[in-house]
């Protein structure tokens, strides 16, 4: 229920709620110039409430604390994962406008609402621009691919939100708790080689339901999938309540109606059950998050039987520095420990701080390296094809994670999504599909249970590949070769077109130290043996396509 519930006000799928004020004040704009407002009888003071029904029981609660003094709004704006301080105002003829900042990370992320007030109501528009001067890369080794569609996006306004006075104090931040002393948090064992299986955010978003994830389940159970080494079903944000229980116990939504019924479920699949959650107050979609209540979710997960977590900074970041985030990411790592659960742990900071740095040291299986993949070869590639840098930090139990898989997804085409298989093989990267596991394709099904390019990328000696050989040319038409060294001397080698015309490659394996001399050499993608002469292979591949190579001794 919600705290101060005085009324609903429906507005086609937004809802108003919030109780009015006496002291409310009559909403009268007095012009003094032609086309110049001030708010000279307007006073918009107050905490205010704009909550948004999810249709899953839960609303989306965005706070506005608003001070005006004359014509000035200062305050604070709290909204899903972000706290933004106002820090400029004006008014116009329509009503005023505010714009929040907030710091994450090395930059300063700005966000402007317009508002007007409407009886008792504050209707606000959030006006989406780019943050100007907000680096497109936040992260040096690798391309921060939302932070780069933000900035291109033009502005838009989003849909009006109808927000009510509350009570001073209702949506305060909770104070800050100081991150701990770091320590090593002892290895779970677990993910020797990277997870496989499936997620929900990249097709579903919040719009999963268990209904879908039993789905996949029987879909993985019964497609190939799961003997091709797909295990986990992982359901991502949007999954919990908006408020925890009498005893601060995490909820679920009505989308989720049993958790632990779902998971014996999957385990009766002989698969296995992943969660989402946040080190903040809040998760990314605005649900609750994991702050305050690490030790207590993690047990409620393990009582669940949940054996993946992938734990998304978002909310975090209204209340810790980058700087602390590995002490931060180790509360969780520890708490998972004590649960005596194998639970894999999964960080998703977008590669800040940087994370292969640390993210072993904190319980940490994988790390997210980027901002999100989108289904695009832009995305994709530019994500995939920049990690040659953070190889030497993946080893068994402990994997860089390029984010998820969008084979099958529609935006790339089938060789472009054999590249992405490919890709992700060669960087030992988990392998988690995005994409509806009941409607795709044979074709699509046949790239990600391709088991020859599958043994790469589950290869025991976990050593992620780097890039040996670039063209010289332009970009747009660069090819590159990769390889990828394997258990008992084998090797993987991987040649990929970027260019937008086939091109013929020659592998020239003495350049890469590659002695094939009575060795075996499998395309994995032909499934045959190829001849090789004088320890090189020429040979054509189409635009955004790729050849892929083991040669075994
Ligand atoms: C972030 C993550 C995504 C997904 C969403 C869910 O953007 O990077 O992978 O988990 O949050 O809200």
């Amino acid at each position: 229920m919600l705290s101060s519930l005085c009324r609903i006000v429906p507005l086609g799928v937004i809802l108003g709620v919030g109780c009015a004020s006496p002291q409310l004040m009559v909403a009268t704009f007095v012009p003094t110039r032609p086309g110049v407002v001030t708010a000279t009888h307007v006073n918009v003071t107050g905490n205010w409430l704009a909550a948004v029904s999810m249709n899953d029981g839960t609303f989306r609660r965005s706070y506005f604390d608003l001070v005006q003094r004359g014509d000035t709004i200062t305050g604070t704006v709290r909204t899903t994962q972000f706290f933004f301080d106002i820090v400029e105002s004006a008014w116009d003829s329509t009503g005023f406008t505010i714009v929040g900042a907030m710091k994450d990370g090395g930059s300063v992320r700005r966000q402007e609402w317009h508002g007007r007030l409407v009886g008792d109501s504050l209707h606000l528009v959030a006006i989406r621009r780019p943050a100007p001067g907000t680096p497109a890369t936040p992260t040096p080794a690798v391309t921060n691919a939302s932070a780069a569609s933000v900035a291109a996006t033009p502005a838009r306004p989003q849909p009006e939100l109808v927000a009510y006075r509350v009570p001073p104090g209702e949506g305060a931040m909770p104070a800050k708790i100081p991150p701990p002393a770091r320590h090593l948090v002892r290895d779970n064992g677990i993910a020797r080689t990277p997870a496989m299986g499936w997620n929900s955010w990249n097709k579903f978003a919040g719009r999963v339901t268990d209904a879908d994830v039993r789905a996949m389940a029987d879909a993985m159970a019964s497609n190939g999938m799961r003997e091709a080494g797909y295990v986990y079903v992982n359901i991502d944000d949007t999954w919990e309540g908006d408020k925890r229980d009498s005893l601060g116990n995490i909820t679920t939504n009505s989308k989720f109606p049993d958790m632990k019924a779902l998971a014996d479920y999957i385990h009766s699949k002989g698969l296995k059950l992943g969660i989402y959650s946040s080190p903040g107050p809040t998760t990314c979609a605005g649900y609750i998050g994991s702050y305050g209540h690490e030790a207590q979710d993690a047990k409620t997960f393990a009582d669940w039987g949940i054996d993946y977590l992938k734990y998304d900074w978002c909310g975090a970041r209204m209340l810790y520095r980058d700087d602390e985030m590995p002490a931060v990411y180790q509360v969780m790592g520890d708490a998972l420990l004590a649960t005596g659960r194998p639970i894999l742990y999964s960080l998703c900071q977008y590669g800040r701080q940087d994370v292969w740095k640390w993210g072993a040291d904190v319980g940490g299986n994988s790390w997210r390296t980027t901002g999100d993949i989108r289904d695009t070869w832009e995305s994709m590639a530019n994500i995939g094809f920049r990690q040659d840098v953070l190889a030497p930090y993946a080893k068994p139990g402990h994997f860089n994670d390029p984010d998820m898989l969008e084979i099958g997804n529609g935006g790339m085409t089938n060789e472009e999504y054999r590249t992405h298989m490919s890709l992700w093989a060669m960087l030992a990267a988990p392998l988690l599909a995005g994409n509806d596991l009941r409607t795709m394709s044979l074709e699509v099904l046949g790239i990600l249970t391709n088991k020859e390019v599958i043994r790469v990328d589950q290869d025991p000696l976990g050593k992620q590949g780097t890039r040996a050989w670039a063209s010289p040319d332009s970009a747009s038409v660069r090819q590159e070769i990769w390889t990828r060294p394997l258990a008992n001397g084998a090797y993987a080698v991987a040649a990929f077109n970027r260019g937008p015309d086939s091109a013929r490659v020659t592998i020239d394996f003495a350049a890469l130290n590659i002695d094939t001399h009575g060795a075996t050499v499998r395309d994995l993608w032909a499934h045959r043996k190829v001849r090789v002469r004088d320890n090189r292979y020429t040979t054509t591949i189409p635009s955004h396509g790729v050849v892929m190579l083991r040669v075994d001794r």
